[in-house]
């Protein structure tokens, strides 16, 4: 028998080689790497409405939700939520990967095809794969893809036996761009699949209040058709946690099978303190959100008059494309060096190296020209090597 730690290290060797190695570090610099979009991890009014709630007990929730680890601020701030995304009814989990996982597990099943965009979250391939679903990929935003194999499943299975399910996320993070909603919800019109959307990325920027992309751009009837939404409370919200908005019906189904919520403890009491909160301040940041988008279009703009190539990012999330992982890890690790925290993403994350550049609100335009003159520099030495 193999020795297991000599694999181990066999494994990371490889892994080293390929200039793929990862390691956690510490924090530091000037946020250009983050999910904190609006700047709520940090916010002020945040840390104020935090300690006013010091007395908050017990910390931990002490068991899985349906067993003492419920709370009414928990049921409290799933109505909330889906109030204010005008669902029906919603269920908050530990994370945002806990959702997609378990959900996907919870409504797939082998007897049945998932359509899923070929570069969706890591989260929603895995809850596929462990519901044993027939996972079929569609070329990434290419819906003409998707119907050509939404109409081969017809042929391929006519009496509609199987159920169909297309997933997707509303906002890229590792490329910035979009579905294009509207044709995804004629497709769900014609085809009648069961339709999950993840707005990880998008909600808290986009949209009404920061309601999400579904309310940029679709009607509120063709909102209401969406059987499964994912929020996550990690990114926008500044915290830590998942919420799926759904049916009454599809809460109760996901509360009675959905593994992940079952055998898990229940997030902390103070996170849905915190969240409610932090849901209110977000309705009145339309300031932010309209800064934040122009100084996205302010550093596409300058990356592209500096002949960066970059991807076709339609968002505040600016991906920085590079050759390799080597130049990738050269940029971030000059870029950190000076101060701005810049981080490389590498396969298999994404299939081809670059910087992922996010931007949020509490950044200003000066930061954004720092960052690009420090682009030019570490791209200057790089071809210089
Ligand atoms: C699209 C998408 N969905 C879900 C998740 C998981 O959310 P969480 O970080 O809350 O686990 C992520 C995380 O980055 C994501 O990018």
């Amino acid at each position: 028998m193999a020795n297991h730690w000599e694999e181990v290290q066999k494994k990371l060797d490889s892994i080293r080689e390929k200039q793929l190695f990862r390691e956690t570090k510490l924090y530091q610099g000037i946020d250009f790497c983050s999910n904190d979009y609006m700047g709520l991890a940090t916010n002020s009014r945040m840390m104020d409405f935090f300690q006013s709630k010091k007395g908050i007990y017990p910390f931990g929730s002490t068991a899985s939700r349906l067993v003492r680890g419920n709370t009414h601020k928990m049921d409290q701030f799933e109505s909330e939520f889906a109030s204010f995304v005008e669902g029906e009814a919603a269920l908050l989990v530990s994370t945002g990967f806990t959702a997609n996982f378990g959900l996907l597990d919870s409504i797939a099943s082998p007897d049945c095809f998932v359509f899923t965009d070929r570069l969706n979250h890591a989260s929603i391939l895995d809850g596929i794969r462990i519901s044993s679903a027939q996972k079929k990929y569609y070329n990434h935003l290419d819906l003409n893809h998707l119907r050509t194999l939404l109409e081969k499943a017809n042929l391929d299975d006519p009496g509609h036996k199987k159920k169909r399910i297309v997933v997707t996320e509303t906002l890229f993070s590792m490329d910035g761009d979009s579905p294009d909603l509207k044709i995804l919800l004629k497709l769900k019109n014609e085809f009648g699949f069961v339709l999950v959307l993840d707005e990880a990325h998008a909600f808290g920027i986009y949209g009404p209040s920061g309601k999400g992309l579904v309310f940029r751009d679709l009607t509120l009837s063709e909102i209401f058709s969406i059987d499964y939404r994912v929020y996550t409370l990690g990114k926008s919200l500044g915290l830590e946690g998942g919420i799926i908005v759904t049916k009454k019906i599809g809460r109760d189904h996901l509360v009675n099978v959905m593994r992940s919520f079952i055998f898990s403890t229940a997030p902390l009491p103070i996170i849905s303190e915190l969240a409610s909160f932090a849901l209110s301040l977000l309705g009145s940041m339309d300031k932010e959100r309209d800064e934040l988008l122009s100084l996205a279009n302010e550093l596409k703009k300058s990356l592209k008059q500096n002949e960066f190539s970059i991807t076709e990012s339609t968002s505040h999330i600016v991906p920085l494309l590079l050759e390799t992982e080597k130049e990738a890890l050269y940029y971030a690790n000059h870029l950190q060096t000076i101060g701005l925290d810049v981080r490389a993403i590498r396969p298999p994350t994404v299939s081809t190296p670059r910087l992922r550049i996010s931007l949020n609100a509490k950044l200003k335009l000066s930061d954004i020209q720092v960052l690009v003159k420090e682009l030019i520099r570490v791209r200057e030495k790089w071809n210089s090597l």
